[in-house]
């Protein structure tokens, strides 16, 4: 099974991706976290993507497209897998139809989160993840078990993100506004969307993907 996760900055596209992950054993590819870790190892790519991504802005289509093609390539992705944060902007949702095509793979649900942008705000400033696994956590919405231990891993060190600050997280919003939720237009004509209540408890919001997902 492969699916879209569609929403803005905060929305849970990460948080709700983990999970899945887990529960269908399938893989997240979050295009943030991809270009993360390229920034994170200097790569030529990375140094381009580093300022776009500090101010807010989008990385050029020629890039993520290219990135995520190899990425679906390889063999983790058999199974099926969450586009979270891919595709966001028309120009790449052609590119996913197309690529898709070539390699003989389908979408089979594309997932809407509905949110309120205020919210998001609060959300976000307040996210931090575990420095060796990964997982996410929230100050307030998503505390670990024991205050400083990461529940999957035990790890104590966390990091916050560098476009994680009010003025980034307004720019962002900014630029799903503009350039991705269109992109909803061009899902819905396909009568390929689903929309899920994002503003519920992580829980619930869970629940809702799991009865859309089966
Ligand atoms: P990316 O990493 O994709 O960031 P984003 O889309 O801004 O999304 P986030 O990761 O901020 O939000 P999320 O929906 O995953 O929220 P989360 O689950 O963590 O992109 C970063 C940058 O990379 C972009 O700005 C761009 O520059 C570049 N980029 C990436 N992809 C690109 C592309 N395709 N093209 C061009 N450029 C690209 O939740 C947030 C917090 O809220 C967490 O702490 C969580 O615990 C909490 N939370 C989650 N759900 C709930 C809930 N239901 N109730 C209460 N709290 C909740």
């Amino acid at each position: 099974m492969n699916l879209i996760l569609m929403g803005p900055p905060g929305a849970g596209k990460g948080t709700q991706s983990q999970r899945i992950e887990k529960s269908h054993g399938i893989v997240q590819l979050s295009t943030g976290d991809m270009l993360r870790a390229e920034v994170a190892s200097g790569s030529d790519l990375g140094k381009e993507a580093k300022d776009v991504m500090e101010s807010g802005g989008l990385v050029s289509d020629e890039l993520i497209i290219a990135m995520i093609s190899s990425r679906i390539d390889q063999d983790d992705c058999k199974k099926g897998f969450i586009l979270d944060g891919f595709p966001r902007t028309t120009p790449q949702a052609e590119a996913l139809d197309a690529m898709l095509t070539e390699k003989g793979l389908m979408i089979e649900h594309v997932i809407e989160m509905k949110v309120d942008d205020e919210a998001m705000i609060k959300r976000i400033t307040g996210r931090y993840t575990c420095a060796e696994c990964g997982a996410g956590y929230h100050d307030e919405f998503q505390k670990p078990e024991k205050e400083g231990v990461c529940d999957q891993c035990g790890g104590t060190e966390f990091t916050r993100r560098a476009d994680d600050n009010a003025e980034t997280v307004r720019g962002r919003l900014q630029a799903y506004h503009e350039q991705t939720a269109p992109i909803l237009s061009y899902y819905k004509e396909k009568g390929a969307v689903k929309s899920i209540e994002g503003m519920a408890s992580i829980d619930e919001v869970t629940e809702q993907l799991n009865a859309v997902l089966g």
